[in-house]
């Protein structure tokens, strides 16, 4: 009785507490928290065309690229995934006679994408350019003519045999629920979820004998299907669709918001708790609905908006929705998010080639992906809860390691812009969080605001290719050196709008 009353009253001091703007953060994961997150669960995608500018070949590495991707390996412990595709995997042909590594065909130079690209053996050089890295890869589905299969056959085991130990998994088609009436993609509008299911089966057996005939004893294993809708003819999602593969994988399906409305503000299309909960929500429910099959299900190709982005994701506000929707994502078991990179888009992580006449960037997403690395941080089983706050634009998450409470995040995603002559407003959170902790880190990403394309920090670092070519340099020793005692059991941050930060507790 006595217990009961203790901890009655104890309840209602902890409600008390959360109602005087405290927010209350269990020790140990709460029940909703994520599983143990995978280590490169926020990964990327690399538009098939654009392989050999992000990771140029073994005797020329893009070592750039190499210091982007090793930074991101230092806080997790583990290389971000690299999953290759896009429209240009379903136009890329296979020639083992073709000298030139890759051959890009564009119908009008300034283009995004070729319309046609061919590679030759010396492409896979590309794969091993940088050690380490493990990809998945995207074989062409949507060729029909006559010699299909050959063609598809002679690209697996070019695959196989010259990717070797860095190829893990391959994926058939991209956005192949697009194709049906498509006149590029070769397919009637009557191509349904039968034909696509048949040719699936038929087109995986031909590469598993290719790869099986070339490379003796591999294990040869599938990402399907790639649908770009979540709610289109080909849905999947509540049915048993027959196809054996080791991933579940869609691509974002959020076609309503994100199909090119350039119009919306950045505040509502990327600054918005409520709208990366929104665009998330299909998938959650896809993957309740295929969970019985067991298989991870993941994020194949996702960025902020459709058409290679627009001018609002080449910003820090961008950059602040690659951290909610990858935690979000992960927070709620989505086992992989790949986020897609091609030389030339516009909401892409880093240009890792001169474009234009402009030398290779740093963009602001990939400080999101840098803060991602660091909120995960490097253990084996991370796992995340979400911390409900009541506006849209605000978003916090705790982070366990080994089942104790490790990190705090706060994003303040009021959109406040670079030129304002206001003062840049600030959000004050108050964590209440149990146990021994003495102080904390601070690890803010920082910048000029929302709008902003440079002069970005996270921790006090840049990445810019102009200062170290993509390796971590100081440039505000005072930010880097930030921290806040933990007082009473509690800890306070503050966090200007349009910025983020972790705590790292001690
Ligand atoms: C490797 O890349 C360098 C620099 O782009 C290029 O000059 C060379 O031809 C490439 N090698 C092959 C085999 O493609
Ligand atoms: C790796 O991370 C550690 C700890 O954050 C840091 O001290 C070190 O400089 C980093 N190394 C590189 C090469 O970034
Ligand atoms: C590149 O591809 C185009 C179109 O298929 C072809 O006309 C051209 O000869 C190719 N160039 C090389 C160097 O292979
Ligand atoms: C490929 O698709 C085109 C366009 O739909 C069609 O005309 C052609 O007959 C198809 N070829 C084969 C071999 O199915
Ligand atoms: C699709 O339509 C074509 C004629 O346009 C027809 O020949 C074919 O049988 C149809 N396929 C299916 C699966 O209905
Ligand atoms: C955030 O997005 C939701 C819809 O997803 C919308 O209702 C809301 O107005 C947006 N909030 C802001 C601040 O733009
Ligand atoms: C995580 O697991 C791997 C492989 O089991 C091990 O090599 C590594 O040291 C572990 N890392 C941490 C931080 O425990
Ligand atoms: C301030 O910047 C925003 C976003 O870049 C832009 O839309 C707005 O026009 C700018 N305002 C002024 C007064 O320049
Ligand atoms: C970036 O920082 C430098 C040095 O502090 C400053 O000169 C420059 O104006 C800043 N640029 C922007 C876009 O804020």
């Amino acid at each position: 009785m006595a217990m009961a009353m203790t901890s009655g009253s104890l309840l209602l001091g902890l409600l008390a507490q959360q109602a005087a703007g405290q927010l209350l953060v269990p020790h140990s994961p709460p029940a909703g928290a994520s599983e143990p997150v995978p280590k490169g669960a926020s990964s990327f995608s690399i538009e098939f065309s654009s392989v050999v500018d992000y990771f140029g070949n073994t005797t020329h590495p893009n070592e750039y690229s190499q210091n982007l991707l090793f930074n991101l390996k230092n806080a997790t412990g583990a290389f971000p995934k690299i999953r290759i595709g896009g429209t240009t995997q379903d136009r890329a042909f296979y020639n083992p006679n073709q000298n030139a590594a890759i051959n890009l065909t564009y119908e009008t130079p300034t283009d995004d994408q070729p319309i046609k690209v061919t590679y030759g053996p010396d492409f896979f050089q590309s794969y091993h350019a940088i050690p380490g890295l493990e990809f998945s890869y995207g074989l062409n589905l949507a060729y029909n003519g006559s010699d299909q299969s050959t063609q598809l056959s002679s690209a697996a085991a070019a695959a196989c045999k010259n990717m070797g130990s860095a190829l893990s998994l391959s994926e058939l088609g991209n956005e192949p629920d697009f194709y049906p009436g498509y006149p590029s993609y070769n397919r009637p509008p009557n191509w349904t979820m039968t034909e696509y299911i048949r040719e699936w089966n038929w087109k995986t057996g031909v590469v598993t004998k290719a790869m099986e005939k070339e490379c003796p004893g591999v294990n040869v294993r599938f990402v399907a299907p790639s649908f770009i809708w979540s709610n289109c003819e080909l849905r999947p999602c509540k049915r048993r669709y027959g196809v054996d593969a080791n991933g579940c994988s869609y691509m974002d399906t959020d076609c309503e918001e994100r199909y090119g409305l350039t119009d919306l503000s950045m505040q509502s299309l990327l600054m918005n708790h409520t709208g990366v909960v929104g665009s998330l929500a299909v998938h959650l429910d896809a993957a309740r609905d295929l969970s019985y099959l067991g298989l991870p299900y993941t994020l194949s190709e996702v960025n902020g908006m459709a058409l290679q982005g627009g001018a609002w994701t080449w910003s820090m506000g961008s950059a602040l929705w690659v951290v909610d929707f990858a935690l979000w994502s992960t927070t709620n078991n989505i086992k992989r998010i790949n986020f897609h990179q091609g030389t030339g888009y516009r909401y892409v992580a880093w240009q890792p080639v001169p474009v234009d006449g402009a030398e290779p960037n740093t963009r602001p997403p990939y400080y999101g992906q840098i803060m991602v690395a660091h909120a995960l941080g490097n253990s084996n089983s991370t796992r995340l809860a979400n911390i409900p706050l009541p506006s849209d634009t605000e978003s916090a998450y705790a982070v366990y390691h080994n089942e104790l409470l490790s990190r705090l995040v706060a994003l303040n995603l009021e959109a406040w812009y670079a030129n304002s002559t206001t003062t840049r407003p600030s959000k004050e959170y108050t964590f209440r969080i149990p146990g021994r902790y003495t102080t904390a880190n601070v690890l803010r990403f920082m910048g000029p605001g929302a709008d902003a394309r440079s002069n970005l920090t996270f921790d006090g670092v840049s990445y810019d290719y102009e200062l170290g070519g993509g390796k971590p340099v100081v440039v505000d020793e005072m930010g880097k050196k930030e921290r806040v005692h933990v007082k009473d059991g509690m800890v306070r941050i503050e966090v200007p709008a349009s910025s983020g930060a972790i705590l790292v507790l001690r």
